[in-house]
């Protein structure tokens, strides 16, 4: 691999535009910097150059290289005189678009990627319209890929994509590239479910239709998404995504880039296990004592039952209960809720070894020591120490791989997390039983990951030593993984709160009733405590115990904020109206045959509303804060675009 310097600039012309550029940047990279597309099929920033399709080639007119070139392949240098536009450059690039659309099916009415497919634009802006060729097509048979991803090798244009993401940046082992000549063949020695926990960003990655989304096969085309930066809210790491929804149907989840987090890709379980939004079991209906009402009478009994509880047993007798997986406004509405009814306990954790795990974590990230996925990804020694990064947190997997492949070593603290033979395909690692088997004093950009499940050794204190340790070159960052998408938050509200584990609040007995927002807590946790009423998307029990329901919006159906495990504070936005998916109004799917100008399902609003409805009634109407107030202002500004906001780093 050459070595840059950074701080060599190479300058060049690119359409007659001055570009400067850092050394090692390829020349179609240099054009992109100031907006000049190429077209390109083959290379894509994750993956790097591979030079198989040909698509971006450019005239030099001037400088060290001279003729046509490929400027994926080609690194930016001094003198370069480069054009995109000269004839003898787009007639090669529209001849290899005719090459390549040579076996391609013209499918295109009918392929799901129609609409956002980059053959198509590269087709369509190349110029190319007439079909000369009117010999046979060569043609492949299709493979059952599992029941997320559709296969259809007769799109393929041989930019081997899909293999450099899936063998070399995601490390499967179960899916390539056979064949030879024109006559190559990408899937599985046998058709099967793909075992990658990574398969989903196939389909992003292919420049075609080959591999797409087969859990919204055929529902909408592109421009018929409601499509809105989002965040994933199914472990503690936050990547970004663009969640696409039609008829207030959540369709499917398309990764967004974040260098600083997940880069360009996000796991299976991101992509495919969203479900629940659309689940036909989701509550959608107030209701109290089991029977229908509106969201206002119910709340308005909720009102009169917590005045009643109240006087019967005492404020000290109530809990109010929030949620790692709830967003930071619902979680800051529900503390001041608990402040205005004085109720005995805040709880954002039901389990007391969780909640002082994650205590601890928050305490120990302070300024500059918190480690980003990107941090991991850039790292030259990694320190796995209680935990399942598979299970818990893929793509720290993922970023502990690509580390890995850039030459760091990998080392795993105790053998409980040992990885079995299918995980050892991310990255080689080496079991240690203590940190001075580490060579940390050789690191340069040293990571601990620390698990924090309360089912797993707690090696937090045996990493302690660590923070801010002398005498290594770099001071060693940590990643730990926490359990739900807002546990950093609530961890920050708990301490400014005193918030408490409910299974503590629930020890002395004092404890009577609850209300809960979006909680999740066994059934034995609570049992014997009145439910006075509980709010969620999810058909939770403590939903079903509760005495007054009260449906709310779920996470792609509202603006809000999760805080990350690095403690990166990064804003969602609502993606679709809530409401019952059309598709769900009728069982033979047929769209609603009455008119009315509200969503049937649509009366629900977010948790943090929900509370200001339920303060506002007890406060007889006094108008109530937006719940990014005071130390939290400064989130109001968070643009669910950017890169999030790291709160570590303010500290
Ligand atoms: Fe340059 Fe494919 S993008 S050869």
């Amino acid at each position: 691999m050459p070595i840059y310097n950074p701080k060599f600039m190479p300058k060049l012309i690119i359409d007659d535009i001055t570009v400067e550029v850092p050394e090692g940047t390829t020349v179609l990279e240099a054009a992109q910097s100031v907006d000049i597309p190429i077209p390109h099929f083959c290379w894509h920033p994750a993956l790097g150059k591979a030079g198989a399709c040909r698509v971006c080639a450019v005239k030099m007119l001037d400088g060290p290289v001279r003729g046509i070139q490929m400027s994926c392949m080609l690194p930016a240098q001094d003198g370069m005189v480069v054009s995109t536009t000269d004839p003898e450059a787009m007639a090669m690039r529209k001849g290899v678009i005719e090459w390549l659309m040579i076996n391609h099916p013209h499918d295109c009415p009918v392929c799901d990627e129609g609409g956002e497919c980059q053959l198509q634009d590269f087709t369509i802006a190349g110029g190319h319209g007439i079909r000369r060729y009117d010999g046979k097509k060569r043609t492949h048979t299709n493979q059952y890929l599992g029941e997320f991803i559709a296969h259809e090798m007769n799109r393929c244009i041989q930019c081997y994509r899909c293999v450099r993401f899936y063998q070399g940046y995601a490390g499967g082992t179960d899916f390539g590239v056979m064949g030879r000549a024109s006559m190559v063949y990408f899937g599985r020695q046998q058709e099967g479910p793909l075992d990658s926990p990574f398969s989903g960003n196939l389909v992003d990655i292919c420049p075609t239709g080959v591999f797409t989304d087969k859990t919204a096969r055929f529902r909408a085309r592109y421009w018929d998404y409601d499509l809105a930066a989002s965040v994933c809210p199914h472990c503690s790491l936050g990547c970004n995504i663009t969640p696409a929804a039609r008829y207030r149907e959540l369709l499917k989840v398309i990764a967004r880039r974040n260098d600083a987090v997940n880069g360009w890709f996000i796991c299976d379980r991101g992509r495919f296990a969203n479900a629940a939004v659309n689940a036909p079991e989701r509550p959608r209906q107030a209701l109290v004592d089991g029977k229908p009402v509106t969201v206002n009478e119910a709340l308005d009994v909720l009102v009169l039952r917590v005045g009643e509880f109240l006087e019967l047993h005492g404020p000290a007798s109530l809990a109010i209960v929030g949620s790692p997986r709830m967003s930071l406004e619902g979680n800051i509405m529900a503390a001041r809720l608990c402040k205005l009814l004085d109720a005995g306990a805040l709880s954002y954790v039901g389990d007391a070894v969780q909640a002082e795990r994650t205590m601890g974590a928050v305490s120990l990230l302070a300024s500059g020591n918190a480690a980003s996925l990107a941090d991991v990804r850039q790292a030259d020694l990694i320190v796995v120490a209680g935990c399942d990064l598979l299970e818990e947190a893929p793509m720290m997997a993922l970023a502990a791989r690509q580390a890995h492949r850039n030459g760091a070593r990998v080392f795993v603290v105790g053998d409980e997390c040992a990885l079995d033979g299918a995980r050892q395909e991310l990255y080689e690692s080496q079991a240690v039983t203590s940190l001075s088997d580490i060579p940390l004093t050789e690191a340069k950009r040293p990571v601990v990951i620390c698990g924090t499940h309360p089912k797993r050794p707690d090696t937090a204190p045996l990493m302690a030593p660590l923070f801010g340790k002398k005498g290594l070159q770099t001071p060693v960052k940590f990643a730990f993984i926490l359990d739900g998408p807002n546990a950093f938050g609530c961890a920050l509200l708990g301490r400014e709160h005193d918030a408490v584990p409910l299974s503590q609040a629930f020890a002395g007995g004092a404890i009577k009733g609850l209300i809960s927002f979006e909680a999740d807590l066994p059934a034995e946790l609570t049992a014997g405590i009145t439910v006075l009423a509980a709010t969620d998307w999810q058909p939770t029990g403590l939903m079903q115990r509760a005495e007054v329901v009260l449906p709310c919006t779920a996470w792609v159906e509202q603006d809000g904020t999760f805080i990350n495990n690095e403690g990166r504070a990064q804003r969602f936005k609502q993606v679709m109206r809530p409401g019952l998916p059309i598709k769900g109004l009728d069982p033979a799917g047929h769209p609603p045959r009455i008119h009315r100008n509200d969503a049937p399902g649509g009366d629900v609003a977010p948790s943090d509303r929900v509370i200001a409805m339920l303060i506002q009634r007890i406060t007889g109407d006094t108008p109530v804060d937006g719940p990014l107030s005071g130390r939290w202002e400064g989130l109001r500004s968070l643009d669910a675009d950017g890169e999030g906001k790291r709160l570590t780093d303010a500290a």
